[in-house]
């Protein structure tokens, strides 16, 4: 996996899915009993969820995405997600002036402690050999502290629930060595991109009126609240009624994109107060132990390529740049930075740039043809080698692709789908390709049709 992101050969491409973890997974639904953000903010709920699909297809699977969420953003700048199971947000931007209510610094060591700690957690269950106990997450804590409890103090504090709300099967795997996995495979952290944060900030679903959250819900949702933890039992976010519908669910994005073309100012100011916090917050993942960094800009469908490329593009750019600078070349070992932009087809040319971009997998969203992709890399590629600058002749190496099987090719059967991966294996050729879907598996998916899908892609050798 990181050879191939790397732009290295290697014997056959490497392979993981997008929302590997979710809920077409039986064993991912038996834990539903949990809220999301529960799952999300608890280590020990958050590794067990990443690994299970690791556990499912282990004679397959390369690589691990972290159980998490890329709207885990907006709460620690002020705006509180709730998860039913689609998000809601408790407040939504409504005009310029709302920026200046907004936390432009969070401490992303403290606001985003359960999610640095479930991706180290998950890395010592992956790698142990089964049988090697591994302890649970921040063991010198072992009590929820409530409200008030010192600022900045590390530990159980900073998760949503208490050692004993876990279930006691998984903390006896743990102790035992029966939840190590043995299989050292990377792990992938993520976050979502400045201009898709943006766009969920203005036209994200509103939550009905905040009473109809439970306290613990809301505690979460808002962490700087300080009350975070004070809930003995795993409370349930299940069912709640949809508030208004935002934006973004009609794919319209009229609100977010009133703002770009009316307020630009004001746009850049949020888009880069964002992506200086996706670079702490992806650095800090990098230090947890992710080995594999993939910024999410699923919104990019919402703009014309000269939008994206004043409003989303810099900032995508700025986010890798900002991680490299900070990090090593991914040369010494330092991390494979993914772009995942779906729909922006225009700037493909941009992403894989070596001169300017610094991203390594150019990830491809399933309306591209692998083949016009391939082309598009090399030419970049080229055209920098040709054009002598310093960085160029450093990465003169094309990046490296990574997709983009219709997830809906999953409802095909089997033998549909081997051969709609052969297609797919077929317009990559011999580029150095990281196979995945060119979009989230769904909940209506078969395990089974994920699992017919790696297997085609076990079968090819280059
Ligand atoms: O890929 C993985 O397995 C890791 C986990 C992961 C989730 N969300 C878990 C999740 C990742 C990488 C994400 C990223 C994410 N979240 C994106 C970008 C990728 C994409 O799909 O385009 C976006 C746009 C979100 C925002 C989000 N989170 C939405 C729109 C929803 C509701 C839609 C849905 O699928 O339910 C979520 C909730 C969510 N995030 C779930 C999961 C497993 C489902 C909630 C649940 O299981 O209760």
């Amino acid at each position: 996996m990181l050879r191939a992101g790397r732009g290295e050969r290697v014997p056959r491409p490497p392979m993981w899915a997008m929302r590997q973890a979710g809920r077409y997974l039986p064993e991912f639904l038996a834990l539903r009993n949990y809220g999301f953000l529960e799952r999300v903010h608890t280590p020990e709920l958050a590794a067990e969820i990443t690994l299970q699909p690791l556990r499912r297809y282990a004679d397959r699977l390369d690589a691990v995405v972290i159980f998490s969420d890329i709207l885990i953003v907006p709460p620690a700048m002020g705006l509180p997600v709730y998860f039913r199971p689609g998000p809601q947000f408790g407040r939504l931007l409504e005009s310029p002036a709302d920026l200046d209510s907004l936390n432009w610094k969070p401490d992303v060591h403290k606001e985003f402690r359960f999610l640095l700690d479930s991706i180290s957690l998950t890395r010592r269950l992956a790698a142990a050999p089964t049988g090697t106990p591994i302890p649970p997450a921040a063991e010198d804590v072992g009590t929820v502290a409530g409200a008030g409890s010192p600022e900045g103090t590390p530990g159980r504090d900073q998760y949503w629930l208490p050692r004993s709300a876990l279930p006691p099967t998984l903390l006896a795997d743990m102790a035992s060595g029966a939840a190590s996995v043995g299989k050292a495979v990377p792990v992938i952290g993520f976050c979502g991109a400045a201009w898709t944060l943006m766009s969920y900030m203005i036209d994200g679903d509103l939550a009905p009126a905040p009473e109809a959250a439970s306290a613990a819900e809301a505690a979460a949702a808002a962490p700087a609240a300080g009350t975070a933890g004070a809930a003995g039992a795993p409370a349930t976010i299940a069912g709640s009624k949809a508030g208004e519908r935002g934006l973004v669910g009609h794919k319209t994005y009229e609100r977010s994109k009133r703002w770009l073309y009316h307020h630009p100012e004001a746009s850049h100011r949020l888009l880069s107060g964002i992506a200086d916090i996706l670079v702490d917050l992806l650095v800090a993942q990098w230090e947890a132990g992710a080995d594999i960094l993939q910024v999410f800009e699923t919104n990019g469908e919402a703009l014309p390529p000269a939008r994206f490329r004043e409003f989303a593009l810099p900032y995508l750019l700025r986010v890798a740049a900002g991680v490299r600078a900070r990090t090593a070349p991914v040369s010494e070992g330092g991390p494979v930075l993914s772009v995942f932009a779906k729909g922006a087809h225009a700037c493909l040319a941009e992403l894989a740039d070596p001169a300017t971009s610094a991203y390594d997998v150019i990830s491809l969203d399933w309306s591209v043809e692998p083949a016009q992709a391939v082309r598009v890399v090399r030419e970049a590629a080229a055209k920098a080698a040709a054009s002598g600058s310093a960085a160029a002749s450093a990465a003169a190496r094309p990046k490296a692709l990574q997709g983009n099987l219709d997830p809906c090719e999953l409802f095909g059967s089997g033998d549909s789908i081997a051969s709609a991966a052969r297609t797919m294996l077929a317009g990559f050729g011999d580029h150095p390709l990281i196979a995945n879907l060119g979009h989230g598996m769904l909940p209506g998916h078969k395990p089974e049709a994920l699992r017919a899908y790696f297997d085609a892609i076990h079968a090819h050798a280059y």
